[in-house]
């Protein structure tokens, strides 16, 4: 498997973690209970897995060469619109949180806050992920040299390959929030 195709098929778990934040925000509005745990576990989805140790290869290891080596291209297509996605989802969680937190002390009004953030939270990246697998990293694919494509490869499998635990212990989390969620 090349390094973009495990990006791409990283995109999956991502996209099924999206449906099941705003079929939980679905429910909160509908019945006005909220099961703060559940929240808590897909804020540490997309810390551990989608951000720590997805977005940190796309960053490290593919994002930094398409910087490097396409030109002006490279650099605006990456710094000016996915680094800012990846970081603006950052913000959404850190949002998320404290929502949460303050629903949690009784202020009944953050419940807007834990809906809107975490519904433009799977819109941002439900985009995000659309425009990677359909533009950007054909633009990689198709641009990079192919001994850089190597280094790639390499790179991201050899993470991978030290960090399956986290890999497998986040699809868990996954599964089991999509059984409650989705699956009922
Ligand atoms: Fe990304
Ligand atoms: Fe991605």
């Amino acid at each position: 498997m090349s390094g973009i195709d495990l990006l791409i098929n990283e995109h999956k778990y991502v996209n099924r973690m999206l449906v099941v934040m705003r079929k939980a925000c679905f429910d909160f509005m509908q019945n006005k209970e909220i099961d703060y745990d559940d929240f808590d576990k897909m804020i540490s989805f997309v810390r551990n897995f989608a951000d720590s140790h997805h977005h940190k290869k796309e960053e490290i290891f593919l994002f930094n060469k398409m910087v490097e080596h396409l030109g002006e291209t490279g650099k605006n297509v990456i710094t000016h619109g996915m680094l800012v996605e990846h970081d603006l989802g950052r913000n959404y969680m850190r949002n998320l949180e404290e929502a949460l937190d303050r629903h949690k002390s009784g202020d009944k009004e953050a419940g807007l806050d834990i809906i809107a953030n975490a519904v433009s939270y799977a819109t941002l990246l439900e985009n995000h992920i659309h425009k990677e697998d359909n533009v950007i990293f054909n633009f990689a694919k198709r641009s990079l040299k192919e001994d850089i494509l190597e280094v790639i490869d390499k790179e991201c499998l050899e993470y991978e390959e030290k960090n399956t635990s986290i890999r497998e212990e986040n699809i868990g989390i996954l599964n089991s929030l999509e059984e409650k969620y989705i699956n009922r």
